[in-house]
């Protein structure tokens, strides 16, 4: 308890997702961009305010929701790891492309086994611990064909996916987070459908979420088997839940919410992972409305005026309440993700800062926390939700037409930090 500096050895970096940089994947989601394209380009104005169709008339455009050549990170990864470490970042959390590796079934590409591991060994040449994730949402086609996580098959599949992948890097990779958010991917894909496989139904929904769990629970099964260095997590994105102007039907809201949204979560998953890798972006202010955002029941009301450009609140307090809920698991926690879509750079320096210091807050409380990774490192396809190309959340913006990288200041601003809080860390105490 009571220290005020980050730990020794804390990992520092930014995350990214295999189908949202690489490039050229082609696996289930990719199939249904294709085939929805048109309508969500049509439909943004009903999707978006105002400012935010004036600032970024791209929504309007079908291959805004193509995630095509994204950053074409596959080619490109040393270039964008030179820059992670110009940058002084000593970690990286990047994702695992399962439709490249068993594009059919139960059929292995050994050149795409070669690919990741020439991409971990960039890795480790540059000094940056791999977070491996294996699962960051979309499947192999065939998976899709087989009903995804709506067959209890799939979580079948998913072992013998892992445990090849387990093998091939065990001696590259400690840190893996086999699933990314899956609690996220069922709301979205399975109960609200707003994003593949698109299904609006409770019963599948719940379905999902059950062969979700008993993936990460097999896997956790055999992880140590393969190695006893291995540490097992598993991502979760966390709202900073907070009742409307405490108004009582309010309170009983967002304890509604929270036991939906993170308690059901860590009893399902807190008995097959060593650690939490916790995913926060903005507060919900609940206020119970019918026709709300939060599976029609609740809204997050706009409270605080400092937006990003996909209007979500900046909050910076909201992560030291997130991470002192998720402290109550007694595992210990990498931030595996937090960020913003702030494409001229005005907010992402200072909301790093902020953020930061109120994970310290969290730190010098006794929460233990071991790494942060801001996302993104790069500009990418938001597929939440098909929001498409045009929210930026990089460190580095891209050009998508020539795919130039440019280092924004507030990555700059990032190294200071990473730096002095590095510096600070390994001074004595007086
Ligand atoms: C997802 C990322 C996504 C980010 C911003 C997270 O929930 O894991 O893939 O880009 O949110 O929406």
């Amino acid at each position: 308890m009571g220290t005020n500096k980050f730990p020794k050895g804390f990992y520092w970096g930014a995350a990214t997702s295999s189908h949202q940089v690489e490039g050229n994947t082609k696996n289930d989601w990719t199939q249904w961009e294709k085939d929805n394209a048109k309508r969500l380009a049509e439909t943004a104005k009903a999707r978006w305010q105002d400012w935010q169709q004036e600032r970024f008339p791209e929504m309007f455009k079908e291959e805004n929701y193509i995630s095509g050549a994204a950053c074409d990170h596959y080619n490109r990864y040393e270039e964008d790891f030179d820059i992670a470490k110009s940058l002084s970042h000593n970690a990286h959390r990047f994702s695992i492309e399962w439709s490249r590796i068993e594009p059919e079934e139960g059929k292995f590409n050994e050149k795409e086994i070669e690919h990741y591991k020439k991409v971990l060994t960039a890795l480790r040449k540059r000094g940056m611990e791999p977070f491996v994730t294996l699962w960051h949402w979309p499947n192999p086609v065939w998976i899709g064909e087989l009903g995804a996580w709506e067959n209890k098959e799939t979580a079948k599949y998913f072992l013998r996916y892992a445990e090849r992948i387990f093998s091939e890097y065990k001696d590259l990779v400690k840190f893996w987070m086999p699933l990314n958010e899956p609690g996220t991917d069922v709301a979205l894909g399975y109960l609200l459908g707003n994003q593949p496989p698109g299904i609006r139904s409770k019963l599948i929904a719940n379905a999902a979420f059950k062969n979700l769990m008993q993936a990460q629970k097999n896997v956790y099964g055999i992880a140590k088997s393969v190695s006893p260095d291995f540490q097992i997590g598993c991502s979760h994105f966390m709202f900073d839940i907070k009742p409307y102007h405490n108004l009582p039907w309010n309170i009983i809201a967002a304890k509604i919410m929270d036991y939906f949204a993170n308690h059901r979560f860590f009893k399902a998953f807190n008995h097959s992972c060593d650690f939490f890798g916790i995913q926060y972006y903005q507060p919900f202010f609940v206020n119970a409305k019918l026709g709300g955002q939060f599976f029609g029941l609740f809204e997050n009301k706009k409270v605080i005026e400092r937006q990003s450009n996909l209007g979500w609140q900046i909050f910076p307090e909201g992560i030291a309440n997130v991470l002192r809920k998720a402290a109550r698991n007694k595992k210990p926690i990498y931030i595996t993700e937090n960020g913003l879509a702030d494409c001229k750079d005005e907010y992402r320096g200072k909301f790093i800062q902020e953020h930061l210091k109120f994970v310290l807050q969290a730190i010098s409380e006794g929460v233990d926390i071991r790494g942060y990774f801001h996302w993104s490192l790069l500009d990418n396809f938001e597929f939440v939700e098909m929001r498409g190309f045009w929210p930026r959340f990089g460190l580095v913006e891209v050009d998508y037409k020539t795919q130039k990288r440019t280092i924004r200041e507030s990555a700059w601003e990032y190294k200071r930090m990473i730096e002095e809080y590095t510096a600070a860390s390994q001074q004595k105490d007086a």
